[in-house]
C-alpha cells in the first residue's frame, strides 16, 4: 500500500472499506482464532526516564516491586494449567549482570517448567547484542521492543538525551540477526505527532523483518514530563487511529501478529475487542499477580484485567 493510499485511510477517507477488506485479510489467515499470551510484568523497576511512562526513574511516587522466582514459577504454572502456552515477560530497563540473570533464571524455569511447550517473548528493553544472545540461548523465542516512534525528531522530543533512534533501530536487527521472532510498534496520539508520522510508522513497522506488532493509544499518566504537552488528537480520537493503523497494517502484512492492546482497552473496552475483528490476532491478558498490577502503572487507567466473557475463551 503506498503513503497516500495509507493517509487517505488514516484521515477517515474510506473506514467501510478499510474495514471490510483488513476483515477479510484477518479471516483468510487466521480464521476466527485469537492467540492468548500471559503476560507477566516482572518489576517495575527502571534505570530510564522515558518522557511518558509511568514507572519512569524519577517517578518517586510509584511504588517499585520485582517478582522473584518462585512466586512467576507459580503465576506461569497457573497459567499453564489453565491451557496458556505463551507467555510475554516484561518489565522496566535495567542494564546489569545481575538482571541478565534474573531473566536467564526466569527463562530456564519457564522452559523446563512446560518441558519446552511453553513460548516465551521477552519485553525487558535496551541491551546489548552479548545479553540478547544469552537469553536467546537460556530459550526465549521472541522479543518486543517498541520503536515508540519512527520518527527520529518525535523519538528524541519523548526520550531523554540518553536513549538514541539509531541504537534502538540497531538493537531491533540484531534481535531479528539472532533469530528471534521480534516485535516492534508505536504509540498513537503522541504530542506533535500527526497522521503523517503515523503513516511513516505502518512503513517503518510492515517491515518483513518484524514478525509482531504491539500498538496503541498513548494516555497521559500525570507524573510524567509529557503530562504538560498538549496532543492533537482527543482520547476518542486516538482509539479511531489505533484502529484505522491495525486494520491498515494487518492488510500490509496479512501473516503479522497483531495485538490487541491493554491500552486500547483502557480507553475503550469495547474497542479491544473490534481490533481483534479487523485485524488484530494476539491478545495479552494480564497473569500478574494481582497485588502487584496497580504498581506496573504505565498511564492513567491502565486496566489489570480481561473481561473473557467479552471475548470467548477459545
Ligand atoms: N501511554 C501508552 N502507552 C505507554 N507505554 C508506556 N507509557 C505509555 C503511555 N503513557 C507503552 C510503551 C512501552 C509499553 C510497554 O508501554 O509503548 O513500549
Amino acid at each position: 500500500m503506498n503513503r497516500d493510499k495509507i493517509l487517505g485511510y488514516l484521515r477517515g477517507e474510506n473506514d467501510e472499506e478499510l474495514f471490510a477488506r483488513s476483515a477479510e485479510v484477518r479471516s483468510e489467515s487466521f480464521g476466527e482464532e485469537v492467540y492468548f499470551r500471559g503476560l507477566v510484568e516482572l518489576s517495575n523497576v527502571c534505570a530510564c526516564n522515558c518522557l511518558y511512562c509511568g514507572i519512569r526513574k524519577s517517578n518517586h511516587l510509584a511504588e517499585r516491586y520485582t517478582l522473584d522466582l518462585q512466586t512467576v514459577k507459580n503465576t506461569v504454572a497457573a497459567a499453564y494449567e489453565d491451557g496458556y502456552r505463551a507467555v510475554v515477560l516484561q518489565c522496566g530497563e535495567l542494564r546489569s549482570d545481575r538482571f541478565t540473570q534474573y531473566i536467564t533464571d526466569m527463562v530456564r524455569m519457564i522452559k523446563e517448567l512446560s518441558r519446552d511447550e511453553i513460548v516465551i517473548t521477552l519485553s525487558c528493553g535496551e541491551q546489548s547484542e552479548e545479553v540478547y544472545r544469552t537469553w536467546r540461548e537460556a530459550g526465549a523465542d521472541k522479543y518486543l521492543l517498541r520503536i515508540e516512534s519512527s520518527d527520529p525528531v518525535l523519538f528524541a522530543k519523548i526520550h531523554p538525551a540518553e536513549i538514541d533512534y539509531t541504537e534502538r533501530k540497531n538493537r531491533l536487527y540484531t534481535l531479528s540477526s539472532l533469530g528471534f521472532m521480534t516485535g516492534t510498534g508505536v504509540m498513537i496520539g503522541l504530542p506533535h505527532q500527526t497522521v503523517e508520522t503515523l503513516a511513516d510508522d505502518l512503513i517503518f513497522i510492515s517491515d518483513s523483518r518484524f514478525g509482531m506488532c504491539g500498538m496503541g493509544p498513548y494516555i497521559e499518566h500525570k507524573e510524567t514530563p509529557l503530562f504538560a504537552q498538549k496532543s492533537n488528537f482527543s482520547t476518542d480520537e486516538r482509539v479511531t487511529l489505533t484502529l484505522r493503523m491495525i486494520a491498515i497494517l494487518r492488510i500490509m502484512r496479512p501473516d503479522m501478529n497483531i495485538a490487541s492492546s491493554t491500552a486500547l482497552g483502557s480507553l475503550r473496552p469495547a474497542a479491544r475487542i473490534s481490533a481483534l475483528k479487523i485485524g488484530a490476532n494476539v491478545i495479552m491478558p494480564n497473569i500478574t499477580p494481582t497485588e502487584c498490577r496497580k504498581n506496573y502503572d504505565l498511564y492513567e487507567g491502565k486496566i489489570s484485567d480481561l473481561d473473557l466473557s467479552k471475548v470467548g475463551k477459545k
